[in-house]
């Protein structure tokens, strides 16, 4: 059975983007977010121009490598432009999690538009990605993964920043969610802490 993951660059105070979000600025005013994918010595084996240190491209490239399907949340979609009609991974398509229509998605041979709910979106996406994982972009609709259980882990690529605002990695929860250290790798500029979720 395949894993659900997702794994995104995090300020310390649990920001994955700051103030300011639009499409074409993504990040908002936190764009330094990323600057751990480009300011390396290390060139990614999967991703084209990611430039990283040597442990991180360890790290991102080990990910990458499990990726079969993406799932992206509406917000995530549209700030990226609706990565060009292909997604966030040069292979793996992207499912978008909406509750309107994407006319993009309706169109693209990459794209597949789900407005029927987080478990459908994921189950597409899991269709989609035969044997290999799939990978969650976008913060709210991580959190409704997370609430209907269907997250086996988590990684913060976390960035060692206060960014005091803007769109948060965790929304409200009903409850606790255990999660069980898996992996830990201090990098320059970012730090790898690898969760598994406790069910
Ligand atoms: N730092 C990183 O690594 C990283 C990675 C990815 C994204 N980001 C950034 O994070 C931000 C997006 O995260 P976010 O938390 O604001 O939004 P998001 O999770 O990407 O998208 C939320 C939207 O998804 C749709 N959605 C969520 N649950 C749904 C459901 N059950 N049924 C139908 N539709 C549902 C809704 O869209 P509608 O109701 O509007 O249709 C909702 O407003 C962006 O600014 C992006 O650039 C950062």
């Amino acid at each position: 059975m395949n894993k659900v993951f997702s794994a995104l660059a995090v300020s310390v105070d649990g920001y994955i983007a700051g103030r300011g979000t639009a499409p074409g600025s993504g990040l908002g005013d936190a764009g330094f977010l990323f600057d751990w994918y480009f300011d390396g010595d290390t060139p990614s084996k999967s991703l084209d121009g990611f430039r990283l240190s040597e442990p991180s491209a360890r790290v991102f490239d080990a990910l990458a490598a499990r990726v079969g399907a993406i799932v992206a949340g509406r917000k995530t979609y549209d700030d990226s432009e609706e990565f060009g009609g292909g997604g966030p991974h040069p292979t793996a398509p992207l499912v978008v999690l909406s509750h309107r229509p994407a006319p993009r998605a309706e169109q693209s041979a990459r794209q597949t538009l789900v407005t029927t709910g987080i478990k459908d979106a994921i189950a597409a996406a899991q269709e989609l990605a035969g044997d290999k994982d799939v990978a969650l972009q976008g913060g709210g609709m991580v959190t409704e993964a997370l609430q209907a259980g269907l997250i086996d882990e988590i990684v913060l690529h976390q960035v060692p920043v206060l960014v005091g605002g803007g769109r948060p990695y965790f929304q409200q929860l009903p409850g606790h969610v255990r999660l069980r250290l898996l992996g830990a790798t201090p990098a320059p500029g970012v730090t790898h802490l690898h969760f598994e979720v406790v069910r």
